[in-house]
């Protein structure tokens, strides 16, 4: 069976970007650089971007279209005994940060409705987490689910599933083309309408104001680190999915990885603009100041953006806009992850990618049910912080050196030298061998220390072991156990006589 192939350049691009574009970008990036010294924050931040974030791109996507294959195969490909690394990626990914992901995903598709008759009321914090979540005393105490998040998580995994099963071009690629110039109009209206909101410029002062004091702080680097390889979806497998469907002669590799990486990020700086003038607006109308009405991720989304809503003319539509950017930004983000997990089964059990889809698809729902329930956010919070701090980061270290020891990067790099029009010097090999698992190597120290010192959040140590800990060893096992199973197509599978 011939590999399925992009239609286009653009839509190749706009799936990369559609990966990296996702819930992040809006609440977290915007957080990260107020909190972390506002217009100076862009230094770290890009300094990671083109010292990090682009080199790994590049080499996510050499090695996806070098070997043709999903992130298994290419390890495989390099060394057998490294195929499991392959597979670990794309398990903790599937099987981990994508049951919450769409949980997430279906209480935007809630608030979208909520946003039509501003159902969370005067107390969008009770609303959020008595109301909706129904958050139960801790993660021992499961309770039920809940349905309003149930009914919406049906219908995102069914977005997910049929889009996934249409295939490369019919679906994952006409999707993006919808979604992604969708998202950058929706986005500009949110951008420009802000603006103009009264106290709009006090916000705008302090989310980009810059105060280079803060950046004598190894932390502000090592997480704006952090956040460059979460948002460009690195050490997921996803980009070397991706790369392997590019035309085997016909691959920009670098082109593609810069404009990935600067649309990106000029995404997060540019929404950026809509949720500070936001809080702006809302410490301004609330004679506050910005500090006290701040908070990112979850706190902003779901309670501080809900009061400012309720206070600005207009709320409604912009809190409906706002809430379906966040959708589309994360369907085209989760679609990845599906793919990336797909295209490893179908490489190497050759099996149906139409049942595929829908099997993982299924047990993807199932497995996402746990966090709908009342104690849904706290399991979240854990597996969250442990796939990413510690898979990602893992992955990452161990993609480098295997595609840089192992394999030679110098034939990397060749590779994406007679593929792309922008060529790559030696400086990439130096980044790849020693700079990028240098930092990571930090990060994953930095991490494990913290991690020892007391658990996580402030959740019992039981609760720690058993749902975080666990969650990473049991994809590790998974990993490995289908990296052992032979290989039933392609050049890895035993040779018949
Ligand atoms: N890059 C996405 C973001 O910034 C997150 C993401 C996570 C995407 C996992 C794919 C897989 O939100």
């Amino acid at each position: 069976m011939k590999r399925e192939r992009w239609k286009t350049q653009i839509g190749f691009l706009l799936a990369a970007v559609g990966s990296a574009i996702g819930l992040g970008n809006i609440w977290r990036f915007s957080y990260m650089a107020y909190s972390y010294g506002g217009g100076a924050f862009l230094i770290p931040y890009f300094t990671a971007l083109l010292t990090a974030g682009i080199p790994l791109l590049i080499l996510e996507f050499a090695l996806g279209h070098e070997k043709q294959g999903s992130a298994p195969l290419a390890f495989g490909l390099i060394n057998r005994k490294w195929e499991w690394l392959g597979w670990w990626a794309v398990i903790f990914v599937m099987f981990g940060i994508e049951l919450y992901y769409t949980v997430v995903i279906s209480w935007c598709v809630n608030y979208f409705g909520y946003a039509f008759n501003l159902t969370w009321g005067a107390d969008p914090n009770a609303f959020f987490f008595k109301k909706f979540l129904g958050l139960s005393g801790s993660p021992g105490e499961i309770g039920s689910i809940r349905t309003p998040i149930f009914f919406a998580l049906c219908i995102v995994w069914f977005l997910n599933w049929i889009i996934v099963y249409r295939g490369i071009q019919k679906g994952i690629e006409t999707a993006n083309k919808i979604f992604m110039p969708l998202l950058f109009i929706l986005t500009a209206i949110l951008v420009f309408w802000a603006v103009t909101f009264k106290g709009a410029g006090v916000g705008i002062r302090a989310y980009l104001t810059p105060d280079f004091s803060k950046l004598a702080d190894p932390k502000v680097w090592i997480d704006a680190y952090g956040q460059i390889f979460f948002t460009l979806s690195l050490g997921f497998g996803i980009m070397i999915a991706y790369a392997s469907y590019l035309p085997e002669k016909e691959a920009n590799i670098t082109k593609n990885a810069i404009l990935t990486g600067v649309i990106n990020c000029g995404y997060s700086l540019f929404a950026g603009f809509a949720v500070f003038s936001t809080l702006g607006f809302m410490a301004v109308s609330q004679g506050k100041e910005v500090s006290e009405v701040v908070s990112q991720s979850i706190g902003l989304a779901f309670v501080a953006y809900p009061k400012a809503l309720s206070l600005m003319p207009g709320g409604k539509l912009f809190g409906a806009i706002f809430f379906f950017c966040l959708v589309v930004a994360g369907l085209s983000s989760s679609i990845s992850i599906i793919e990336a997990f797909t295209s490893a089964v179908v490489d190497k059990f050759g099996a149906s990618r139409k049942k595929v889809v829908t099997v993982i698809s299924i047990l993807g729902f199932f497995g996402s049910i746990i966090f709908t329930t009342n104690g849904g956010l706290y399991w979240l919070d854990i597996v969250d912080h442990f796939l990413t701090h510690y898979g990602l980061v893992v992955v990452g270290i161990l993609e480098c050196i295997v595609a840089a020891w192992l394999f030679k990067v110098a034939r990397l790099r060749d590779h994406v030298n007679r593929v792309s029009t922008i060529k790559v010097g030696t400086w990439w090999d130096a980044l790849v061998r020693y700079f990028i698992p240098l930092i990571l190597g930090i990060i994953l120290v930095g991490d494990l220390v913290g991690e020892f010192s007391k658990p996580y959040g402030g959740y019992s140590w039981t609760a720690i072991i058993a749902i975080g800990v666990d969650w990473v060893l049991f994809t590790v096992i998974a990993a490995v156990f289908f990296s052992m199973r032979p290989w039933k197509k392609g050049e890895l599978a035993p040779k018949k006589e």
